[in-house]
This record gives structure tokens, sequence and C-alpha cells, in this order.
């Protein structure tokens, strides 16, 4: 048994309970309970196309709503643009987090379909703008990370100096009516309450999410996605979820408890600082095959024919 560590002058709570106020703690814990029955009879091999706002993709791996990642990489490029083009490659959603419209423009010109997400800035105009130019350059989606309103001082967040701001229900429908025919989507919903105002405010999706562990002690996506799943059942929005999707495994349970899709994210960022593109590539192929072995074994042929009751947690189907 490992010994208890004190943090010394620091503070006075033990290193495990500090650790536990970490979410991505919790999301790997859970994740790895969630065990799989087989169902190999009539099984056969699978089909991981996706089918999202009206287009086709290879598979329900998506890239990550990343930002920041400035550092320049092979031949002057960055990595938002080496993994944008492995999207591209690939036929995968690419998402791009907070940058400002040239960045995102330069990422947006690799061609992927991409989905845009812009922080929850306390100046609404400048959100609106935003998504003015994502418009422009036909983005598959838009959206707001609506989990990124406050800082670890429990105050607005500020980022690159920009102050962020809290996000009503109706700046959500505002926004979404900004949008117009470009679906819109809410990321970081953790919980049934805020899934339904987003769902009142006409969002074409939402992402469960907790931004990987803006919340402390926040549940793991994977969980808020079930209930989620069982409190609006008929919900027209599509719903992905991510935090700790790092195999082709993680992504199945996600899958199978009701995401329509799913990113991985800080699980690209080894091989995507090493190789850039090829790096992302290998990873997400795969994670391809790791999903296509599960859905093999549980009998799923497509995504369409996901179903929750294939996992099982401390003994019980869910
Ligand atoms: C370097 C980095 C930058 C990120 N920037 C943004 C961002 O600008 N907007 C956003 O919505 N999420 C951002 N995220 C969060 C990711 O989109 C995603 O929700 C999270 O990384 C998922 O958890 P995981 O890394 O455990 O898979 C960022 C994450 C990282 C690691």
């Amino acid at each position: 048994m490992s010994e208890t560590k004190w943090p010394g002058p620091k503070g006075m709570i033990p290193e495990p309970e500090r650790n536990a106020a970490d979410a991505n703690l919790h999301n790997r814990r859970y994740l790895d309970e969630l065990l799989v029955e087989m169902r190999v009879i009539d099984a056969y091999e699978p089909d991981l196309t996706l089918n999202l706002f009206n287009e086709t993709f290879s598979s329900p791996i998506m890239m990550p709503a990343f930002s920041h990642l400035n550092k320049v990489g092979i031949e002057g490029r960055t990595p938002m643009q080496e993994y944008a083009a492995a999207a591209k490659e690939l036929n995968l959603v690419n998402w791009v987090g907070m940058e400002p419209d040239e960045e995102y423009e330069s990422i947006a010109r690799e061609g992927a379909r991409t989905v845009r997400i812009i922080k929850p800035f306390m100046n609404h105009q400048m959100i609106l703008d935003q998504i003015a130019y994502a418009k422009k350059l036909d983005a598959l989606a838009v959206g707001v990370d609506i989990d990124h309103v406050f800082g670890k001082n429990g105050k607005y967040d500020v980022v690159d100096g920009i102050e962020l701001g809290p996000v009503s229900a109706e700046d959500l429908a505002m926004y979404v009516k900004a949008a117009g025919d470009t679906p819109f989507v809410a990321k970081g919903v953790l919980s049934v309450t805020d899934a339904r105002k987003c769902e009142e405010a006409g969002c074409a999706a939402i992402f469960v999410s907790h931004h990987h562990g803006r919340l402390p002690f926040g549940i793991p996506p994977v969980m808020a996605l079930q209930e989620i799943r069982k409190a609006m059942p008929h919900t027209k929005m599509k719903i992905f979820a991510d935090c700790s999707i790092e195999s082709g495994y993680d992504a199945f349970k996600a899958l199978a408890l009701g995401a329509d899709a799913v990113s991985v994210g800080r699980g690209i960022l080894p091989g995507l600082l090493k190789e850039g593109k090829t790096g992302v590539i290998r990873k997400v192929n795969r994670m391809n095959e790791e999903l296509s072995e599960m859905m093999g074994y549980t009998g799923i042929g497509n995504l369409s024919e996901m179903d929750h009751s294939v996992i099982v947690h401390h003994g019980n189907h869910l």
C-alpha cells in the first residue's frame, strides 16, 4: 500500500483527496469499469460510416476542438493545421477551438469539414462575428464551449487577455439564430438540466464534456450521456462526447451508451507533436481498428445498431 503523502506547507489536504478533485481521474476509472459482453453469433464485419448533418464521414471518431497549439511544426505548419490535414485525409469531422479568424481560416483551408467552437466571450458581438466568419467559410457547424465560463479563482475567466462571460438560455437562442442554417453545438454539457435548456434554445447538437476537467469532481461525461439519453429519449439533437477517449474501446463504450460520435482529445497529442499528420493518422487508424473489433464481437454491424445493453457495470447491464 502506498503511503499517504502530505503536501506540506502548500496546504492541509492529503494528496489522494487533491487528486480526487481531478475529473479526468474519474473518467478513466469509470470507462475502465465498463465491461462488454460478447454477441458473436450472426456477427459480421462492421461498417463505421457516420452520417452527420447530411454529410458522410468514414468514422464516428472525430478530431478534438483544440486551440493554442501554436508551436510551428514541419515546414512552418502548425499542429492545428496538421490534425486538420489528417481529418481531411481520413474523412473525419474536424473541430477547432479558440482561434482568431485568420488562424481559423488557415486551418479551415486544409479542406476538412470543420466545426468551429467559439469561447463564451463577455462581448457577445465577438461571438456573433466569429459565427458569421465560420459561416462564410462554410463550417460544418459552429458552437460555443459553454463550460468555459469560470477560472480556477471562481471569477469569469480571461483567456489571451479576453474576458469570458456567462451564457444564458437567451444567449444560446441568439447564437442558434445567428448560425441560421448552420447547425449550432453547445459544447460542455454535463447534466440533463443543461441539455434540456440547449434543446429549448434550438441547438442542433450538444457535446457532453467537461473540457478535460474544468469542473472539479465533475462526473464522467459518459455517465452524463446515459442520463441525458434516458431523460430525453426522443431528442432530435445530435449528442457528442469526449474526455479520456483514448482508444477505440473507449470510443465504443461512449457510442454504445448513446453518443452519435466522439472526439479523441489529448490521446492524439503524442503522435501529433512528434510526427504531425502522420502521427494522427496512425493513432486514428488504430482506434478505428479497435472500434471495429469491439463492434464485431458485440454483434453491432453499424452505428445505427449501437446498443447500451452490451455494456456491464459492476455486474449490471446498462
Ligand atoms: C491544448 C488544448 C486546447 C484546447 N482548447 C479548447 C478550446 O479552445 N475550446 C474547447 O471547447 N475545448 C478546448 N479543449 C478541450 C478539448 O476540446 C476536449 O474537450 C478535451 O481535451 C477532451 O478531453 P481529453 O483531452 O481527455 O480527451 C482543449 C484541449 C487541449 C488539450
